[in-house]
């Protein structure tokens, strides 16, 4: 098939932003404290780091490379970079898949951070306490009409950047908005220091409890991983196929993770003491920080401009990992199937956005109705993050080890003289130690 020239990155710290604004998402600020809170504190901490070092870092260094070699979408990079198997296209449809279905759920979160912009611009979050905090998310979320239109605001603003094209659309905006998050999220976390009680959430959040240490607890780390960092599901290889060919890529991969942890600490050391502070449950699922984050701001002087900043910024950060998600099956209409941009991204974008709302409606009108024991979002979000991703994660790095070869894959890192000194330990961790961890907790996490 042939292919089409692909725009490469203007800059290093072009790519390096974009990328880290795929990653960067409601996947630190908002999965991340939610969970930790969910499976009890410090253990999953532990695990989250343990599985970023021996899962998420080797599995971003080997999706960069693979976009950067086969300079393709997820689909056609499987049968581009092989001619002895025809069927590995096949578990391109994984990633599609998945990127279905995280968005069905991504939506839904991000539609409520929309939400909150115009909640905390008209006023409504100031002054409020935790407990009518709580019950204004029971109201913004359990109601009919409001979701429905934050996801669709959401989604549409999501189709336009996907038209207009990733390099045009993303790039500029990044460079002063992803630092402009960070910098809030500073403030926030040096207020938290000083609430009475936060020290006694930040000893829970980094105190591993090891009677919590469980396959479960691992499989939601492995997910969540796989999730924040955007990997499993080809999103990561599309911005490496953007990579010009003489990038350092192991450095460009300590770059990226680091970020995306550093961004989920950073949130999960806001939420977390904030919960001791304000006595609210751990249990409290999605709407966490909906209800801590502006409690927090509202010990501020001039909360209202403080929480409407920050829910702006949150629904960027969503939008711009958004858009690498929609980009996964856009790009595999487009180069495989020769469908129009254009056509592809609101086709998608209007499927997911009818999805979204039956995900939306089950946080509110529809939550006793169950798939699996759980209401549908959760279950978009179970299967997707902790199956789906960890899947197509084992099947990438399977690909990577055993059909094209760590050899070729280590030639491609070390075009142009560049050196890759783990090179040896790399291999050994794609070609055993990360599939027999994923295929290990993956069934032991779904059966115990
Ligand atoms: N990583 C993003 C976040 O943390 C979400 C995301 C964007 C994603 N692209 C992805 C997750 C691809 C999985 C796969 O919010």
């Amino acid at each position: 098939m042939p292919m089409k020239k692909r725009a490469n990155w203007g800059s290093r710290m072009g790519f390096i932003l974009a990328t880290v604004g795929s990653a960067v998402g409601l996947g630190n600020v908002w999965r991340f404290p939610t969970v930790v809170a969910e499976n009890g504190g410090g253990a999953f901490v532990l695990l989250y780091l343990l599985m970023v070092l021996l899962i998420g870092l080797p599995t971003m260094v080997g999706e960069l490379t693979l976009g950067r070699a086969g300079n393709r979408n997820v689909v056609g990079v499987f049968s581009q970079l092989t001619t002895r198997m025809h069927k590995w296209w096949l578990i391109g449809i994984l990633p599609i898949l998945a990127s279905f279905a995280v968005l069905s759920f991504y939506t839904v979160v991000a539609g409520w951070s929309l939400l909150y912009v115009f909640s905390s611009l008209a006023g409504i979050t100031a002054d409020l306490g935790t407990t009518e905090l709580e019950k204004l998310f029971n109201f913004l979320t359990g109601n009919v009409y409001f979701p429905i239109l934050g996801q669709f605001v959401f989604m549409a603003l999501t189709v336009s950047i996907v038209i207009i094209g990733v390099r045009k659309g993303i790039e500029r905006y990044v460079t002063f908005l992803m630092p402009a998050v960070v910098l809030l999220m500073l403030i926030l976390f040096a207020r938290t220091l000083f609430l009475e009680g936060a020290w006694e959430g930040i000893g829970w959040f980094f105190r591993p409890e090891l009677q919590q240490l469980s396959f479960n607890t691992a499989l939601e780390a492995v997910g969540q991983v796989f999730f924040s960092f955007s990997l499993g599901m080809g999103a990561i290889i599309i911005y490496g196929s953007y990579l010009g060919k003489d990038s350092n890529i192991p450095m460009n991969s300590i770059l990226i993770s680091g970020a995306d942890v550093g961004v989920a600490l950073l949130s999960g050391l806001i939420v977390i003491p904030s919960l001791f502070a304000f006595g609210i449950s751990p249990e409290t699922g999605p709407g966490l920080i909906f209800v801590t984050l502006p409690a927090i701001f509202n010990t501020f002087p001039g909360s209202i401009l403080w929480t409407t900043i920050f829910f702006l910024l949150l629904t960027f950060a969503a939008l711009t990992s958004a858009v690498s998600l929609l980009e996964v099956i856009v790009s595999y209409l487009k180069e495989e199937r020769k469908w129009s941009r254009s056509i592809s991204a609101i086709f998608v974008g209007g499927l997911i956005f009818v999805v979204s709302i039956f995900a939306g409606l089950s946080q509110g009108p529809y939550e006793e109705i169950a798939l699996a024991g759980m209401n549908f979002f959760n279950f978009l979000d179970f299967t997707a993050s902790n199956i789906l991703l960890p899947l197509g994660g084992l099947c990438i790095v399977l690909f990577i080890g055993w059909v094209w070869g760590t050899q070729q894959a280590s030639a491609e890192i070390t075009r142009e003289n560049r050196s890759f000194k783990w090179a040896a330990a790399w291999s050994i961790l794609i070609r055993y130690l990360v599939p027999i961890s994923i295929g290990y907790i993956l069934i032991s996490g779904l059966l115990f």
